[in-house]
């Protein structure tokens, strides 16, 4: 794996019986733009605002990424353009706009907001050196206004994912949302729509099958990548490709 990642507590004073950190700063080294970023968590504000293990291991691939991956990121307007769903801490998205000088937009539901875009605003130096622009935005999966919002003139050329499989009543919102981007309404009509989502997911419960048996009814869902197990874990954390039915031939 070419990142590493190490964390530090913020503050931190000489107590006796320290309570849980309120925040802490990871920082991730970038190998193949040499630079570092330094994201922000806040454990104790919720899963939102602590970094998953699927988001370190989809930046590691983006960071050295084999020909099946990187042929993936081919803008079809000039910049490359990415929606990030569920962004958390923005550490996905924010590596993607630094590594491949992309246009990204990072979403999450509101009250996250705030912290995402103070990880952008912290990240500025490793976005500048290839030109990316990471933009945060509110969008509910599934909530049709806001994915219109997000849609009026732009395109995206991949959609990103990271760790977004997890509680099962989200998993019809999450694919409403895939159908919206990768379809085009669901129905296939219209604008040309992404090409690709790009989820890196780690598995833990086998009700996340019937997430992918809902998904397989309208992408084609391939394994691209797996990382070995860590951390005593039995499964490494695996990325996984959707494209639409129709075009998964020719990807
Ligand atoms: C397990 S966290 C993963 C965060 C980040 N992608 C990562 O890997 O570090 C799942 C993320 O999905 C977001 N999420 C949950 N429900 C959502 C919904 N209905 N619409 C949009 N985002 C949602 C959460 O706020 C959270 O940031």
């Amino acid at each position: 794996m070419s990142m590493q990642c190490s964390d530090v507590e913020e503050g931190g004073g000489a107590v006796e019986s320290p309570p849980p950190p309120s925040s802490s700063s990871s920082s991730l080294r970038l190998r193949s733009i040499e630079s570092t970023l330094v994201i922000r968590q806040l454990p104790s504000h919720g899963l939102s605002f602590q970094l998953w293990p699927a988001a370190a291991a989809l930046v590691a691939l983006l960071d050295n990424p084999p020909i099946s991956i990187s042929s993936l990121f081919v803008s079809t307007s000039g910049r490359l353009r990415l929606l990030e769903l569920g962004s958390g801490t923005g550490l996905v998205g924010i590596a993607a706009a630094a590594l491949l000088g992309a246009d990204v937009t990072v979403t999450d539901l509101a009250h996250v907001l705030p912290n995402l875009q103070f990880n952008i605003n912290a990240n500025a130096a490793s976005l500048a050196l290839r030109g990316g622009v990471v933009k945060a935005a509110h969008l509910p999966w599934g909530d049709l206004q806001r994915m219109e919002d997000l849609d009026l003139d732009l395109e995206y050329d991949v959609i990103l994912g990271s760790d977004v499989v997890y509680h099962d009543h989200l998993y019809d919102p999450l694919i409403q949302t895939l159908r919206f981007f990768l379809l085009g309404n669901g129905n296939g009509n219209g604008k040309r729509k992404s090409g690709v989502f790009l989820m890196a997911h780690l598995k833990r419960w086998k009700k996340e099958s019937a997430f992918f048996r809902k998904a397989r009814k309208f992408f084609d869902v391939q394994a691209v990548h797996t990382d070995s197990p860590v951390n005593g874990s039995r499964l490494g954390v695996t990325v996984y490709k959707f494209v639409r039915k129709e075009l998964a031939i020719a990807c």
